[in-house]
């Protein structure tokens, strides 16, 4: 494995790029007319050209999935003997992640990296793995979300209706909340705090129980929206909190540990299946190596990023965990309201290596 270094912070004030279409890239010259969509999937990895596939990220280059993606990009092309060009587009530069997962369905894009939520609004099914308790610890949701054949029905059930195959992911780690004024300590403590959250139903209700008021938001407005005071705080990760500079407008972090996030790589169907057998499994081969690296590089990553918040000025505050325990558990009842889900979710918690601890 490379060795994990942490890289200078990208500047994220900069506006990111709110794409409602491609457009508005293509006029700042970041990718040309030419590289968009297009693929001749009858000649894709063909000897006699490179193949460039877009890639989609909304983090910063200091971010491991940026990281790990970079890793995959460069032995992939080697292994192919440059037949295959993974380009990572990071920053939002093409779009929020709501938007280049149209451009996936769409096939403008090849690739993307999108969090839990946004598969959700796609197939309700994704939120047994992005729920509250879903998870109790990365190594868990991790031989989770790589056991190919529990993961099949859910990983191919947008292949038909939206040309997504879904291979597989990275963790978001254990996402707790910050805030701008106060430490949280409770759910009372929450009592008419405005806290972004990602665009999802479960989400939103997620921070209701948790006693705050819930805002959905893409993630590159989050700085400017804190910072302006349009919200009292966020929920994240400590990587996403120092990466995205979050630290510097919401410096009081609450450890409420309450959801073991997950980002997924959604590629279009139609590509995967017309790589020829022995480049994708080469592809796959690599990618899941790449989950794997990411995994390793996540909890160092996640302890250079507590160091740093802190010597920046960040408070870290222990919460009531209990208490927010207690206030989340109805979740999974008005969540969980299909067999399928029900049956899937008892199939994760079954996989927890510290059930019943
Ligand atoms: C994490 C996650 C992203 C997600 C973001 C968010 O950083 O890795 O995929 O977009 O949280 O809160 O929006």
């Amino acid at each position: 494995m490379r060795t994990p270094q942490r890289r200078p912070r990208a500047s994220i004030r900069r506006r990111p790029l709110v794409a409602a279409a491609l457009a508005p890239v293509l006029s700042l010259g970041l990718i040309s007319c030419a590289d968009l969509g297009g693929l001749d999937l009858a000649t894709v990895g063909s000897p006699d050209k490179t193949t460039y596939l877009k890639l989609a990220l909304n983090q910063a280059e200091s971010h491991p999935s940026y990281i790990a993606l970079e890793g995959l990009s460069e032995r992939f092309e080697e292994r192919t003997d440059g037949r295959w060009n993974i380009e990572v587009f990071p920053n939002e530069q093409l779009g929020s992640q709501q938007e280049v997962l149209q451009f996936v369905k769409s096939s403008a894009i090849e690739m993307a990296i999108v969090s839990g939520t946004q598969l959700e609004n796609l197939n309700k099914d994704f939120q047994v793995l992005n729920m509250p308790t879903t998870f109790s610890s990365v190594d868990h949701q991790m031989s989770v979300v790589r056991d190919q054949d529990l993961m099949e029905p859910l990983f191919t059930s947008l292949e038909d209706s939206d040309n997504i195959s879904v291979i597989g992911g990275f963790t978001q780690g254990t996402r707790s909340i910050y805030t701008k004024d106060a430490p949280v300590t409770t759910p009372a403590d929450l009592a008419g705090r405005k806290i972004r959250v990602q665009e999802s139903d479960m989400h939103i209700r997620m921070i209701q129980l948790m006693g705050g008021s819930a805002t959905p938001l893409s993630y590159g407005e989050v700085y400017t929206a804190i910072q302006s005071g349009v919200l009292d705080g966020a929920e994240n990760n400590e990587v996403s909190y120092v990466t995205q500079n979050h630290n510097e407008v919401a410096p009081y972090w609450s450890g409420t540990n309450h959801l073991v996030g997950l980002d997924y790589m959604v590629m279009r169907h139609d590509l995967l299946e017309a790589m020829d057998d022995q480049d994708r499994a080469l592809f796959l081969e690599e990618w899941d190596r790449t989950m794997a690296e990411h995994t390793d590089l996540w909890a160092v990553e996640t302890e250079g990023a507590i160091e740093e918040a802190k010597a920046e000025g960040a408070t870290f505050t222990d919460v009531d965990k209990q208490a927010f325990d207690e206030a989340l558990a109805p979740i999974r009842d008005e969540f969980l309201t299909t067999d399928f889900q029900r049956e899937l979710f008892e199939q994760v918690r079954a996989a927890d290596p510290d059930q019943g601890e």
